[in-house]
């Protein structure tokens, strides 16, 4: 049995034993959120939706360079957990593994994800967020069209996207609400919206059960270290530059991930179909003031490094083509609606995301090195399709 939790037939047998209750599936869960997702799922008791996590869960993932099935090592081998490497544009695939699995709800993750990757390529970004999206909702059309009525009336299409398809607030704008206009400024937002739209469109055209939200910028353990907070604790670390965009005032409302993760286990229990929502932390700060706040964490932390202060690592870059400038989300629908509050400040979700970094070397080094990818080659590499 492999750490994402086993492809082999048996476990598929055992899996499919264990299934009382039907499973959610979800997509990209060997992702930063999607494995966040995945470990809180099985974790007990912490909040509200946890009444739901009796029910198995399906994890479909391609395993791009952001992909890490060693997150989720610690649930190999268990029965109600079930890891399947493939491609959300596979439709056939797509398809069987609906009807197999009988999910109760879709909580859709996968996609292309970093900004400048998709400044650089954005290929792989309309192939994944777009059509990978068309391809999923039309599948789980076909495979809710086959249900009964109550299991028709209850399955949820959850949409996992991002307050970047409102685009780029000014200083003193208000923050995104649900009725803001889209404004995708980049490939990867751009390709984003319209996978919005074609949620939007399944709910309005065929009456599939969809919810939208859009998060802001998250944050915490297991984020591939290209990202900015993970990329400024790491190279702090290791006394290396700290590189910030342009004049480092670009400003991001930032949500320690574990408060996303229950966002959108309480929408899955309590949207409503047809509905969006935003999600975000009330935790607005520029580029600069996260690094500082890295940095000074690293000093109370790290007494005797010798890069101390770290914030003397600090390096103004070239900007980002089309960076956008300030976002900033509103809450208010989730909070009043579900009943969500953020459970972290900034500080403290900082505080324990430097932690977790300094307690996981290994892991950073195994994807700074590349050297969970060499592992994939060698698990999946040689195995048939489950
Ligand atoms: N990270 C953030 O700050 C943030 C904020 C708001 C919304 N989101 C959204 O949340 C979702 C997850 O973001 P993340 O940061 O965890 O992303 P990530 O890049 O860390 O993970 C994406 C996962 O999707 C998988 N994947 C990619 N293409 C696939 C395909 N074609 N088929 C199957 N799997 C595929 C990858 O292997 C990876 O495991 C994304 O939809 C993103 O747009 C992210």
């Amino acid at each position: 049995m492999h750490g994402g939790g086993g492809t082999s037939s048996d476990h598929k047998e055992k899996f499919a034993f264990m299934k009382q209750q039907p499973p959610i599936l979800i997509t990209g869960g060997a992702g930063f959120i999607g494995s966040n997702f995945v470990l809180e799922w099985f974790d007990s008791g912490r909040s509200a939706g946890s009444e739901a996590r009796s029910n198995p869960l399906v994890n479909v993932d391609k395993l791009t360079y952001a992909g890490n099935p060693r997150n989720l090592e610690r649930l190999s081998g268990r029965p109600d957990y079930r890891f399947v490497h493939a491609d959300i544009c596979d439709r056939p695939r797509m398809e069987r593994l609906l009807q197999e699995e009988r999910p109760r709800a879709i909580l859709h993750f996968a996609a292309e994800s970093h900004v400048d990757r998709s400044i650089m390529g954005p290929d792989a970004f309309v192939e994944t967020n777009v059509r990978g999206t068309f391809v999923l909702l039309d599948a789980a059309r076909a495979y809710w069209a086959s249900l009964g009525d109550e299991e028709r009336k209850s399955f949820r299409f959850i949409h996992v996207s991002t307050d970047e398809v409102y685009g780029s607030l000014g200083p003193d704008d208000p923050a995104f609400t649900e009725t803001t206009a889209y404004a995708p400024n980049s490939p990867y937002s751009a390709t984003k919206a319209g996978s919005d739209h074609l949620v939007r469109s399944y709910f309005h055209t065929y009456g599939l059960p969809t919810i939208i939200t859009n998060c802001s910028n998250n944050y915490g353990p297991l984020q591939f270290p290209e990202k900015l907070i993970p990329l400024m604790i790491t190279h702090a670390v290791a006394g290396k530059p700290l590189p910030i965009y342009g004049d480092g005032l670009n400003v991001r409302d930032w949500l320690y991930v574990t408060d996303h993760c229950e966002a959108l286990r309480m929408v899955l229990e309590r949207g409503r179909p047809g509905e969006t929502y935003n999600i975000g932390g009330r935790n607005e700060r520029s580029n600069r003031e996260v690094v500082e706040a890295i940095c000074e964490i690293l000093d109370e932390l790290r007494p005797g490094s010798s890069y101390r202060p770290h914030r003397q690592l600090m390096q103004f870059v070239k900007d980002r083509p089309g960076h956008d400038r300030r976002y900033a989300i509103n809450a208010a629908k989730l909070e009043q609606e579900i009943g969500w509050r953020a459970r972290e400040t900034f500080a403290t979700g900082l505080r324990k995301t430097v932690q977790w970094y300094l307690d996981h070397a290994g892991w950073v080094e195994d994807v700074v090195t590349g050297g969970y990818q060499q592992w994939i080659q060698q698990n999946y590499g040689e195995r048939s399709r489950a």
